[in-house]
C-alpha cells in the first residue's frame, strides 16, 4: 500500500502560493531550480546574496546538468564548500505572477571550504550555529528563508538526514 502523501501549502514572503512535498519529485522530474541546506562542522553554511541577503546556496540548473549536479556546483560557487554527502529532501512549486518555478531541496554535508576567486552574485560563505527563530522579520535574510519551506525542511532534515 502506498504511504499517504503529504503536501504543505502556504504563501511566501511575496504572497505567492507555495506547495511543498517530501515525495520523490512530485511536480517535475527535471526541476530548473535547486536549494541546498548545508552543514559544515556542526554549523549551517549559508551565503550572502548581494541583493537578497543571507540564504542557503542554490540557483538554476544549467543545460546538460542534473539537478543534483547543479546543487553541488552552486554550493561550490556561492560558498566554496566541497560537498561530501548530498541527499534529496523534497520539492516545491511556487506559483508566481511571472510564472511557475519548481525547486529541489537537498541536504548536504560539506567536507571543506575552498577560497574562491569569485562567489558570483554572493559575498561567499557565512557559518551560523543556528538560524534565528525570527528570521521572517530579520532584514538581513533573503525572502527564500521567509516562508514555511525552511521550517518544514529543517524539521525533515533533523528527523531523516542528520547523523548520516
Ligand atoms: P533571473 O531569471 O536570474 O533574473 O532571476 P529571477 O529571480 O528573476 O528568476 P527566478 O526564475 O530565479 O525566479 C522567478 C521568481 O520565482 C522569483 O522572482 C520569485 O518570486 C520566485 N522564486 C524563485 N525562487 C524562489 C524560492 O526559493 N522561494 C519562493 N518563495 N519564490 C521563489
Amino acid at each position: 500500500m502506498k504511504a499517504v502523501e503529504i503536501m504543505y501549502r502556504f504563501t511566501d514572503y511575496y504572497c505567492n502560493e507555495v506547495t511543498l512535498s517530501f515525495d520523490d519529485h512530485p511536480f517535475s522530474r527535471n526541476p530548473k531550480h535547486v536549494w541546498v541546506i548545508c552543514q559544515y562542522h556542526n554549523k549551517w553554511l549559508l551565503t550572502k546574496h548581494k541583493e537578497r541577503g543571507l540564504e542557503f546556496p542554490g540557483g538554476k540548473v544549467e543545460e546538460n546538468e542534473t539537478a543534483r549536479e547543479a546543487a553541488v556546483r552552486e554550493v561550490k560557487e556561492e560558498t566554496g564548500g566541497v560537498v561530501e554527502f548530498i541527499q534529496y529532501v523534497g520539492q516545491y512549486i511556487v506559483a508566481g505572477k511571472g510564472g511557475t518555478i519548481v525547486k529541489n531541496v537537498y541536504f548536504a554535508e560539506i567536507a571543506e571550504l575552498v577560497v574562491q576567486h569569485t562567489y558570483y552574485e554572493t559575498e561567499g560563505p557565512i557559518r551560523l550555529a543556528c538560524i534565528p527563530w525570527n528570521v521572517r522579520h530579520n532584514k538581513q535574510y533573503s525572502f527564500v528563508m521567509k516562508d514555511d519551506v525552511l521550517k518544514h525542511c529543517m524539521e525533515y532534515i533533523k528527523k531523516e538526514c542528520q547523523g548520516n
